[in-house]
């Protein structure tokens, strides 16, 4: 059904703006961070076996914060050893956010970043034309797979990319946070279109296992906070429902009835717990490993 409201991701600069806020409301990178110190260096210690050059990809990167901290793991493994560094982001902000990450930060001596200004798909289409087919060793797509059109197609293409011993290593929102059960009931009424799919860690599970792939699931519990949200002209709560809706200006925007139901859901117990005052939303993302064939 098509609801009238407009995507979040149609209006750049309040993407970005709501997903910085995310970031600072939620633990969705301090999860992450905790992910990566304890469990990314066993995944990824055999991925660069007798290799002169490790090649990594990541997708839809962002400004690089995660990408960085599992570098250093990687660069932790095989010290001295270089890094083709390839990311595919389509944001021109979000690369420049980047570089000036990469230019601030210490110890990237023998990591090489290129950067594509380009969708997964763009970047499937051209190295299949180019016949540029690198294989790489550790490829990543954090909680970019909601953007893709064709998520199976994506998944298969990526995994043939993957050198023997290759890992490709996904997270987006587990199927039992609180983000399943908003968008199961209200997908059909959100701007669900070409920019962006519901789909969670429990789908992508769903579709590696019809294909046949060998994979692995980590759960990792994360929160946010969402009690601003609940506060009529906060602007930071309002860039928050919009990120919780991917909708823009969801508070004015969406018919009353939708935006009330919407507005009390948030709050129950299947999608939050409330804390000393504080309504705290069920973040949880799930890690998914998948080998090399
Ligand atoms: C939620 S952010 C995640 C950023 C980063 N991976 C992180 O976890 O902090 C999603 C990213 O995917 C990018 N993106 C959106 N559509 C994409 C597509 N079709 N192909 C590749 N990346 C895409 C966005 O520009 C954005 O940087």
């Amino acid at each position: 059904m098509d609801s009238g409201l407009r995507s979040l991701l149609s209006d750049h600069s309040r993407y970005v703006e709501s997903f910085r806020l995310f970031l600072q409301n939620s633990t969705e990178h301090q999860c992450m961070q905790h992910f990566i110190e304890t469990k990314l260096p066993d995944i990824i210690s055999s991925i660069g076996n007798d290799k002169p050059v490790i090649d990594v990809l990541g997708i839809g990167s962002g400004s690089g914060e995660i990408d960085l901290q599992m570098i250093a793991k990687i660069q932790a493994r095989w010290p001295g050893v270089s890094i083709n560094n390839q990311i595919v982001e389509p944001s021109a902000e979000q690369i420049l956010g980047y570089k000036e990450r990469v230019a601030k930060a210490p110890n990237l001596g023998y990591v090489t970043f290129s950067w594509h200004h380009q969708t997964s798909s763009e970047f499937e289409h051209r190295v299949t034309e180019d016949k540029q087919m690198t294989k790489y060793d550790f490829i990543h797509m954090i909680q970019m797979l909601y953007y893709v059109k064709d998520v199976p197609g994506t998944l298969k293409f990526f995994k043939s990319c993957l050198a023997p011993n290759g890992k490709l290593l996904i997270i987006l929102v587990s199927g039992n946070s609180g983000w399943a059960p908003l968008w199961k009931k209200y997908g059909q009424r959100l701007p669900l279109n070409d920019l962006c799919l519901y789909v969670t860690a429990g789908d992508i599970a769903e579709m590696l296992s019809s294909m046949g792939a060998r994979f692995q699931s980590h759960e990792l519990q994360s929160d946010m906070d969402i009690t601003k949200c609940f506060i009529e002209g906060d602007k930071n709560g309002e860039l928050l429902l919009d990120f919780l809706t991917e909708t823009c200006d969801f508070r004015k925007n969406a018919p009353a009835e939708l935006r009330d139901q919407i507005i009390c859901d948030l709050k129950s117990p299947r999608c939050s717990t409330t804390k000393d005052g504080k309504v705290i939303f069920n973040n949880n993302l799930s890690v998914i490993v998948v080998e090399a064939d």
